[in-house]
């Protein structure tokens, strides 16, 4: 089946080439995840690790497709990302069940035995969600495609912004060695169907889409670049400093450093986090205490959108990719550039890349 027509036939209302918004904690709320479904891209709501504000997310979501309603196979035409070790999972699978949302986004569980049950449950409790799981090596890859079946992997490469496995590698490579582990899995019988591919990781523009798309990707996530929205729910200080930030590979870094300022301390150890360069970061390394250093922390919350930047103390979770996003836009009109963009790119190369 043609790549646009099984992605309609779990998703109707997408376009071409799929551009997906990650799911970002307290950032991806349902304003963001409607805005970017309705360009015809699929909009993901954070869970996260904590699920308590879930349902309002839900509901308000609800109601923001009331005013114009989007054609979908479940319930609504949005996903939603738990961060599996920490989200009450009980609650979860009640919140799916009710409000069938057409994706659910796995990320980080403790073990693929309790991503099974997740997986299950999700499945029991509404068959027509589709369960999408984001892996950050090959190993990952194979044991989540084995054990729990998903219709979707995402690919996580190291140039992610947030958190992710510490030690990667870039979707470039990564991205063809798990599409080809995938097929043996197929091949011996193991696995039934392929899932799709997404790639995440640095991805920012039409560009790095086709990239992926020429990879083996059925589709392309996005969240550093959405960082830039007028949709997330995100601080001013902290969006200038992602408009700001260039040279990803030099000025964002994957490290703990900001995770155990901000007290969110409860990933388990092969994972970190990417953000921009700081003073936290930089005095971290250079010997600074680290309750002296959570002091500082402390201190520049209380100034505000001061707080951020690369003097500044607050963590800019971001991507490698950082340096392309000049400037807020809204988020529909993202996913209608950068799909554009990427046709283009794909149009150019299907005529001038092997000199025909
Ligand atoms: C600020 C921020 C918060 C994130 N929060 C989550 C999250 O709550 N759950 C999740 O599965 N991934 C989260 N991610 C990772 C994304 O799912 C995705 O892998 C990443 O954004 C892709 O790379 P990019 O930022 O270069 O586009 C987050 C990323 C960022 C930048």
């Amino acid at each position: 089946m043609a790549l646009a027509n099984r992605l309609r036939k779990d998703y109707a209302w997408v376009k071409t080439p799929l551009i997906i918004g990650a799911p970002m904690r307290l950032i991806s709320l349902a304003p963001l995840a409607v805005r970017i479904s309705r360009a015809g891209g699929i909009g993901f709501i954070a869970a996260g690790t904590d699920v308590s504000t879930l349902e309002t997310e839900l509901i308000s979501a609800q109601r923001l497709l009331e005013e114009n309603q989007i054609p979908s196979q479940s319930g609504l035409p949005i996903g939603v990302g738990f961060i599996n070790w920490g989200a009450d999972q009980a609650v979860s699978i009640s919140l799916l069940g009710r409000f069938k949302p057409a994706a659910a986004w796995f990320f980080a569980p403790r073990s693929v035995h309790d991503l099974v049950s997740w997986t299950e449950q999700t499945r029991t409790a509404t068959p027509t969600t589709k369960v999408w799981v984001q892996v950050g090596c090959v190993k990952d890859a194979v044991e989540v495609a084995r054990a729990c079946k998903p219709d979707v992997l995402v690919v996580q490469g190291t140039d992610a912004g947030g958190h992710g496995l510490a030690q990667g590698a870039g979707i470039v490579s990564l991205l063809p060695e798990v599409a080809d582990a995938i097929e043996a899995l197929v091949k011996e019988g193991t696995v039934e169907e392929t899932p799709l591919l997404m790639a995440a990781g640095g991805i920012v523009e039409g560009r790095g889409v086709a990239a992926a798309l020429a990879l083996g990707a059925a589709g392309v996530v996005m969240g550093t670049r959405f960082l830039a929205s007028s949709e997330a729910t995100i601080a001013a200080g902290y969006r200038g400093e992602v408009v700001k930030a260039s040279d990803g590979g030099q000025n964002t870094v994957r490290t703990k450093v900001y995770d155990s300022l901000r007290g969110t301390t409860g990933w388990s150890q092969g994972y970190n986090a990417r953000g921009v360069v700081n003073r936290s970061y930089v005095e971290a390394l250079g010997g600074l205490d680290e309750e002296e250093n959570k002091k500082l922390y402390e201190e520049a919350l209380k100034k505000g959108d001061a707080g951020w930047g690369v003097d500044g103390r607050l963590a800019t979770y971001a991507g490698a990719g950082v340096g392309l996003v000049k400037d807020v836009k809204k988020a529909g009109d993202i996913v209608e550039e950068v799909r554009a963009n990427a046709t283009g790119v794909l149009e150019r190369l299907g005529k001038n890349s092997i000199g025909k």
